[in-house]
């Protein structure tokens, strides 16, 4: 495999008062480049605190993350649940703040924001503050943000659990256009199968206290993906018997 992250036994444990809870429990994996790779699992199962891991945000763990050596901190890009936007920035400052704290010269923040800006729809909203859109408007600002640096590798976690389904669904058709033009490595979070079994090339599933990871299942249904298929049905129906045995 081209790796590109490999996790090695990392381990996350969390004192609740008094007692210790293991949010993360002896995780190893491989990740590929340019693969489209989802954690499912349940709440509580440890989905958010092993991106954090991942992606560098949290740094006190067990274990080891490994990034191909061509990788640093300033290919990697993140997308939160909740949007995560500066209240007192505009939408083109907001799209920008990746850029901006990576130094790069103001023609480069120009046409990275302008290209965001026209992709995702928000050319007319670029003066906006973040409290004057909607919420499938917000996301689009958080991913945009995070796609403006030309990331190598884009964490997601339930980025589109906050939105209604029908914006959720047209995101996730825009991330997968963006995804099949040049092909980043996006690692995401969900706890929504048929979710995961649209998007993903291979799906981690992890189960609940300890978050352990069940098994690792490659989705090989062709793109786009048929969701009234029986074949995608039977991934479901498989899925489910993993996430609740
Ligand atoms: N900062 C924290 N302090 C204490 N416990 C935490 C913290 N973050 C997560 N946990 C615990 O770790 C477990 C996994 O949490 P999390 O990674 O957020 O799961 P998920 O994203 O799958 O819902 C949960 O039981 C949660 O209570
Ligand atoms: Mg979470």
């Amino acid at each position: 495999m081209d790796t590109i992250i490999t996790l090695d036994s990392v381990t996350k444990t969390f004192r609740e008062g008094r007692k210790l809870v293991t949010a993360v429990e002896n995780i190893s994996l491989e990740i590929a480049r340019g693969e489209f790779f989802v954690f499912l699992g349940p709440s509580g199962s440890g989905k958010s605190t092993i991106l954090r891991i991942m992606s560098g945000l949290e740094k006190s763990y067990h274990g080891a993350v490994r990034l191909a050596p061509e990788i640093d901190r300033n290919d990697i890009s993140f997308v939160f649940q909740q949007f995560a936007l500066w209240p007192w920035l505009t939408v083109y400052d907001n799209i920008g703040i990746g850029l901006v704290a990576r130094h790069a010269p103001a023609p480069l923040i120009r046409e990275r924001v302008g290209r965001e800006l026209e992709r995702f729809g928000l050319a007319k909203f670029a003066r906006s503050f973040p409290r004057e859109l909607s919420g499938g408007m917000r996301q689009r600002v958080g991913i945009a943000r995070a796609l403006a640096t030309d990331p190598k590798i884009i964490f997601m976690d339930e980025a589109f659990s906050e939105l209604d389904s029908f914006t959720a669904a047209a995101l996730r058709r825009d991330i997968l256009e963006i995804w099949n033009q040049t092909k980043p490595t996006i690692i995401m979070v969900s706890h929504l199968i048929p979710e995961a079994l649209e998007l993903a090339d291979r799906i981690a599933v992890l189960t609940v206290h300890p978050g352990r990871l069940e098994k690792i299942v490659r989705n090989t249904l062709p793109r786009p993906r048929a969701k009234r298929s029986k074949e995608f049905f039977a991934l479901e129906d498989h899925l489910y018997s993993l996430v609740s045995p």
